[in-house]
This record gives structure tokens, sequence and C-alpha cells, in this order.
């Protein structure tokens, strides 16, 4: 059994950040995690440095890797502070060559149903005519795959990685290049270092929009990707009790903070229709979110029911929108999505005015 101890010891061969202090005494370890012979290690580091430290990293690697009874070790290089928010937010990353629109499924907490609805919005969006990819950004709980029915690892072409394709939409997930294991270890700014990499780093091709299903919660990962990645404008998932929609007014105020647009809230799980009798129960005291939305000055973009068919036939890898267009949630996400494209495109136009000479 190798223990914590056996660990740092084969550490104090290689040097810390600084270059001369061995990395046990350095004060740089951040995370260590033992268990079935994998080892599990976290350096934090300036993250400006993380290039000139990545030798640094191979090293430590190495060094544990050598040690009897380890199957396998994993150091990674963490940023323990956030990067201080710009004052003046709207310093943007350069948009994604070939992709019009970038939109963010947020929500305040997590399991109301962001991911269900990212993958049903943007077979919506597919499906009145425009080109989609889903990039699942959920580094915590990646369900993309699980959403599309997609298995396996992308190929890669070149320095590109190519997305693999579902319904007629193309989808990245972090889940499809990692383990859940080595995603937990990262921190704030590496999350959406690796995020920002995997949509650039992606042959996305010409798309109309790109929904990403962002992690929940509005903590420093969300603000930073928010504040990082070029959004067109956020989606707000919500589900109708108070608890949250007070995490969903977070959201917005996030979103309106960076100057991100907020394309409006859904209200899922708004209602439940019995599939026994067809009658109809407003578990949550449903309308919390077109009453919320009204109050923060933000579009209500529909109702969503609970209804067991949505998690079956999501999690059977057929979301609602991949079957039948006239079914009743098919219509319902449709809705959505035209609001969606309709103020995307407006939004276009107000962002690039036609030039005439006279
Ligand atoms: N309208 C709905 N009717 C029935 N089940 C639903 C509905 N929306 C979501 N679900 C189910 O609820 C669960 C949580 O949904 P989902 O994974 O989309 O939430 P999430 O907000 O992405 O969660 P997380 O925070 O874990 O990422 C899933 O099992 C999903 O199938
Ligand atoms: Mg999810």
């Amino acid at each position: 059994m190798v223990s914590d101890q056996d660990v740092l010891t084969a550490l104090q061969s290689v040097s810390g950040p600084d270059g001369k202090t061995p990395l046990p005494q350095s004060g740089a370890l951040s995370g260590l995690l033992v268990k079935d012979g994998k080892v599990y290690l976290s350096i934090a580091i300036d993250p400006r440095q993380s290039a000139a430290l990545e030798p640094m990293r191979a090293a430590a690697e190495a060094a544990v890797k050598k040690l009897a009874g380890v199957a396998n070790a994993l150091v990674s290089l963490t940023s323990e502070k956030e990067p201080p928010p710009p004052a003046k937010p709207v310093q943007r990353s350069i948009a994604l060559p070939g992709v019009s629109n970038i939109i963010a499924v947020s929500s305040g907490k997590g399991g109301v149903g962001k991911s269900t609805t990212s993958v049903n919005l943007a077979l919506a969006l597919s499906a009145l005519g425009w080109r989609v990819g889903i990039l699942d950004a959920d580094i915590y709980g990646p369900s993309v795959p699980r959403l599309l029915g997609l298995k396996g690892k992308p190929e890669t072409e070149g320095r590109t990685l190519k997305p693999l394709t579902a319904h007629g939409l193309k989808a990245m997930s972090i889940g499809f290049l990692v383990d859940e294991e080595e995603a937990i270890i990262w921190r704030g700014a590496m999350v959406v270092q690796a995020i920002q990499q995997l949509m650039r780093d992606v042959a996305w091709g010409e798309l109309d929009c790109l929904v990403v299903d962002m992690p929940p919660g509005t903590g420093d990962v969300q603000l930073s990707m928010a504040q990082n990645v070029p959004l067109a404008g956020a989606v707000i998932v919500s589900t109708p009790q108070d608890l949250a929609l007070i995490d969903a007014r977070r959201g917005v105020a996030m979103f309106k903070k960076v100057e991100v647009p907020v394309l409006g809230i859904v209200e899922n799980m708004s209602y439940f229709l019995c599939p026994h009798c067809g009658g109809r129960t407003d578990i949550f005291a449903h309308g919390g979110a077109r009453d919320a939305a009204a109050k923060f000055g933000v579009p209500f973009l529909g109702e969503v029911p609970l209804d067991m068919a949505i998690r079956e036939q999501s999690d059977s890898g057929h979301p609602v929108v991949a079957g039948d267009l006239e079914g009743q949630y098919a219509k319902i996400y449709l809705a959505i999505a035209a609001q969606v494209k309709a103020s995307l495109e407006k939004g276009h136009a107000r962002a690039a005015p036609k030039i005439t000479i006279e």
C-alpha cells in the first residue's frame, strides 16, 4: 500500500515552482489523494506560469510513477487563486472562426435540467434549419455523451479534434476526453482554460450556433467563463420553486454584470402531466419562472413539464426533439428555440449595421 508519506518522500527529488525548494516543502502542493494504487496530486501555481512549469509537473509525475505499488499517477497544475476579474469586462477572447453564435445554457442550481434543455434546444435549433454544435462544458458532471448516446474518443486531425455527431449535431464533451476523477481535481482557472482550449481545438466547421452546457452555479468558474468566452447570449434554466429562482436570479445578475445578453428563462419541470389520467398537477407552484423573468426584465421562453418520457428518452440517447417534431414536447422546445434564434438574429442586426454609401 502506498501512503501519502511515500509520495512526499518520492517528491523530495523534484524542485518546486521556485526551482530550488523541494516540492513537499515549497508550499505549492494543494492536493494529494492515493486511491487503489493511483495517485492524484495537484500543485498550485500562478496560471501564467503553466507552460514554464510543465517540466516540473512531468518530473513530479515521473517520480511518483516510479514508486513501487503505484499503478498510475496524475499530477496537475492548478491555480488556487482566480485571476482578478478585469475592471472592465468585455475584453473577450477572439471569437471562434466559422461559428456565428456561442450561447451558454446555465442554471443557478444543479439538477434542474440544464443538460436536458441544452440538448433539446440544440436539436430544436437544428430542426429550424441552423447548423448546430453542442459543447458539454460541465467538467464536474458531463452528461452530453449519455444524452446523445455517444461513446468513444474523438479522432484527432493534426492539432484539432473532430467532433462526434449525433442526430445532426456536432458534439464535444469533456467527458469524451478525461476521466471524471481527473477533472475533479482541476481548479477554477484550469477549468476555464481547458474549456477554452476545447472550444478552440475542435474542428467545428461552419456553425450558426454552438450551445454550451455550462457547469451549474454562479461561482468563479462560471463567472470566468462568462467573461472569457465570446458569448452571444445566455439561456437560464430554472425549476419553479422559490429556492431555484433565487439562484436563477444570481445567474441573470452574473451575465448582466459581464454584459452577456440574457436570452431568457426556461421553466423546467414546470408542472406534472399524469401519464395515467392525463391530469395536470402543479407540483412546484408552476409559473414562478415567468414571474421572475418579468421581475428581472428578461424574456420568458417557455414551460417544459415534468414527464417520465422526457427523462427516459434522454437517458436512452434519444432526446424528445430527436424524435417526432410534432410531439407535444418537441413543439415546446421548438417554440423556445425559435425565440432564441430570433433574438440572436436581431442581436446581429444590431451589432453589424448595414452601411450604405450615398
Ligand atoms: N422536464 C423533465 N421531465 C422529466 N425529467 C427531467 C426533465 N428535465 C430533466 N429531467 C431529468 O432530471 C435529471 C436532471 O436533469 P439534467 O441532467 O438535465 O440536469 P442538470 O441541470 O444538467 O444537472 P447537473 O447539475 O447535474 O448538470 C435527469 O435525469 C433528467 O433526465
Ligand atoms: Mg448537466
